[in-house]
């Protein structure tokens, strides 16, 4: 069985005073069947972590650089976010697959960083609004899933995020049948390289456009053990509904 997973991603949002939306979440959330990750900016990682750290919250980085230490003006090392005290790391989502030219090696090179730091890896493949349109949807799952996951993963070290590009902040939302498809598909790829009983325990989160109002629903889809979460992770009171939906 795959554990439960409510994920949040704040991207390039929030500063020191929305570390009070964690003290609402920690109190909120005391105990929970599901691990809840939160991913705030690279700044807040410290004080997040040493905020969250008796509670049920875990909290992960959003990117990190393949090497340990070097000349990356900019980077931030996998060790060093293992050091702030923060066990997650997203890698490869399609906004950095976009904007910073990232192909399935270098994700799967910062996912072995991460694997390397002791971090999770939450490694994101999406298709674009064209792919889907072309019915290329599971081609480029696949290639992404083959190209950017570590050999000898496991559920440890890595989680998957199935993100569809045209989805992202756009409150487009597939429908249960098209995330089912995609979730059966990645879950089959993996226990064929994994192994059945490996494959089965990698967590498979759903991304786009989750709220409060669909996540039920989404849930309740064989192959989705939670949801990586955007716009709706930003404020506690519209989180913890997405979390208890996943309870
Ligand atoms: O990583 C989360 C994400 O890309 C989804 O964002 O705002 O559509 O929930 P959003």
């Amino acid at each position: 069985m795959a554990k439960k997973i409510a994920a949040g991603n704040w991207k390039m949002n929030g500063t020191s005073a929305s570390l009070s939306e964690l003290e609402t979440l920690t109190k909120s959330h005391s105990t929970c069947d599901c691990a809840i990750v939160i991913c705030p900016p690279a700044p807040l990682l410290f004080r997040a972590a040493n905020l969250t750290q008796d509670s049920a919250i875990n909290i992960g980085a959003q990117d990190c650089h393949t090497d340990q230490s070097g000349a990356f003006t900019g980077d931030v090392a996998a060790h060093m976010i293992a050091d702030t005290g923060a066990s997650y790391v997203i890698v490869g989502h399609s906004e950095r697959r976009e904007a910073y030219a990232e192909r399935n090696r270098d994700v799967r090179n910062k996912a072995e960083a991460a694997r390397d730091a002791g971090l999770t890896a939450i490694v994101c493949l999406g298709e674009s609004l064209e792919d889907r349109e072309a019915d290329n949807t599971l081609d480029i799952i696949g290639g992404q899933l083959a190209g950017s996951v570590p050999n000898g993963a496991t559920a440890d070290t890595v989680v998957i995020a199935y993100e569809p590009i045209w989805a992202i902040g756009t409150g487009k939302v597939p429908t249960l049948d098209q995330i089912i498809q995609v979730h059966d598909f990645i879950r089959g790829e993996l226990c064929a390289r994994f192994g059945t009983e490996t494959g089965n325990q990698i967590s498979l989160l759903y991304g786009g456009s989750v709220k409060a109002s669909n996540a039920a629903e989404i849930f309740k889809a064989k192959n989705v053990d939670g949801a990586l979460v955007g716009g709706a992770s930003l404020q506690a009171s519209d989180f913890s509904p997405i979390i208890d939906a996943l309870n």
